[in-house]
């Protein structure tokens, strides 16, 4: 029991003094909640009964809509039929039938599915096996990774490390993880602004990788990692070609590549993966979010089959070849989740549609150029970005505003820093993109 609530509990707010809650202002929040009480199709319910319309597939996650029958049922009849069973010396068939499934969506070759229950579990995993990979060659002394600025990859310890945020860094500074190195971000205002889809600049960034394997030495790094397109940051497209230069130099030098595609990942961009869509193939990809429509935590890792074999094949005989898991990797209810979200995209061609709908979203979101405010706006997919100027001195406060008055009118963004992000489910129809962006534009007449 609580004995210091500072809220009065009433039927639809309660208690809120308990719950620390993640990536929040707590104090800010808790002086003016904003609650959602059900979720189904494109709305959510908040608990002053109004229907808010999805405009960020949760948080980049719920590709297929809210509430969906199938997904539901799956989990129900899991919980209901085996609730858990380990996966550490022990198996049960929804996981290697989910696994199998993963690997269909998968680019060639990375068929190779470790499960875990989170995006940031999932990066830190892919670090993690790309360092075993290393020392199953016999190169245990490649131990630096490169990393990002602005990249995101979760809050674990790896992740911060070789995510480029400060402000995720900041207080934890002392004890990151040794050996990390960073590219160079790849936004450019002055060449890039209003670009539709990617840019034409920037290409060269990827350069910058050859500077730092030749300082550091090539025989010393284990593995780069980027999201493809970087979502977390504020929507940074990635310029034409820079993917394709990041995979040769890696190649070149024996590198990992590992694509972070926790928000690209199961058709965001139109394509079951960011790597299909820019046909760049990494070693690693990490995902989580979409994997089953967020209904229940589940993340994983595809390892490429030259990545899995070499730490598999080097263990001797009947030992553990890989020391790491969670207790729910492959959880029974996640994984009944993931079968019934995945069949679900399929049947009812979500990707597809989320790329017939691309056009629309891109030219709806780029009718906003001339509203207040507005400094540039990024797109790619079913992923939209406005930035905003700040204001003076108070840098995030306008987005924080907007976000607040869009939820006031029945609209739910995401805002970072100053830049508004879209990531609508899959689902989402013409009149639905429509309301998004005439209802944001009418915000940010409002907006001082
Ligand atoms: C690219 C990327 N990696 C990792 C994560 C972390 O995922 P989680 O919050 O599930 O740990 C996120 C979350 O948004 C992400 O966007």
């Amino acid at each position: 029991m609580s004995n210091e609530s500072n809220n009065q509990s009433n039927s639809s707010t309660p208690d809120l003094s308990n719950f620390w809650m993640p990536f929040t202002a707590n104090r800010q929040y808790k002086a003016a909640p904003r609650l959602f009480k059900a979720a189904k199709g494109m709305y959510y319910t908040s608990s002053d009964d109004r229907q808010v319309l999805d405009a960020t597939a949760g948080l980049w996650c719920v590709n297929a809509g809210h509430g969906r029958t199938e997904i539901v049922e799956a989990v129900s009849k899991q919980l209901a039929t085996m609730d858990f069973a380990p996966t550490f010396q022990m198996g049960h068939p929804l996981a290697f039938e989910a696994a199998s499934k993963v690997a269909e969506l998968m680019p060639t070759g990375l068929d190779r599915i470790f499960f875990t229950n989170s995006g940031s579990e999932s990066v830190d995993t892919a670090l993690k096996i790309a360092l075993a990979y290393h020392r199953a060659r016999g190169e245990g002394q490649r131990t630096h990774f490169i990393g990002r600025e602005r990249g995101y990859h979760g809050v674990g310890f790896g992740g911060i490390s070789v995510g480029g945020i400060g402000g995720n860094r900041k207080t934890f500074s002392g004890n990151l993880l040794p050996h990390v190195d960073h590219l160079p971000h790849t936004y450019n205002h002055a060449e890039t602004a209003f670009t539709r889809g990617q840019p034409n600049w920037g290409a060269h960034l990827a350069d910058d990788l050859e500077r730092i394997v030749a300082l550091h030495d090539p025989s010393t790094i284990a593995a780069v990692i980027v999201e493809p397109l970087a979502g977390s940051t504020g929507v940074l497209v990635p310029p034409k070609g820079y993917l394709q230069k990041l995979r040769e130099i890696c190649t070149k030098h024996g590198i990992l590549l590992v694509f972070d595609e926790v928000i690209t990942g199961f058709g965001r961009l139109g394509k079951a993966t960011a790597s299909e869509y820019f046909g760049v193939t990494p070693d690693l990809l990490t995902m989580a979010k979409a994997i089953n429509n967020a209904s229940v935590p589940m993340g994983a890792v595809a390892a490429g089959r030259h990545v899995h074999d070499a730490v598999v094949n080097a263990a001797p005989e009947n030992a553990i070849e890989f020391f790491h898991g969670y207790t729910y990797s492959a959880h029974p209810a996640a994984a009944a989740a993931a079968i019934a979200t995945l069949d679900l995209y399929k049947r009812d061609n979500l990707f597809e549609r989320a790329n017939g709908l691309a056009a629309t979203f891109e030219n709806a979101v780029h009718e906003l150029r001339t509203s207040h405010h507005v400094k540039d706006i990024r797109n790619l997919g079913l992923v939209a970005g406005i930035e905003l100027e700040s204001r003076p001195g108070a840098p995030g406060a306008r987005a924080y505003e907007a976000f607040v008055k869009c939820f006031e009118r029945g609209l739910l963004v995401r805002y970072t820093g100053d830049i508004l992000a879209f990531s609508p489910p899959l689902i989402i129809d013409e009149a639905q993109i429509d309301q998004i962006f005439s209802t944001v534009r009418d915000v940010l007449k409002d907006v001082a």
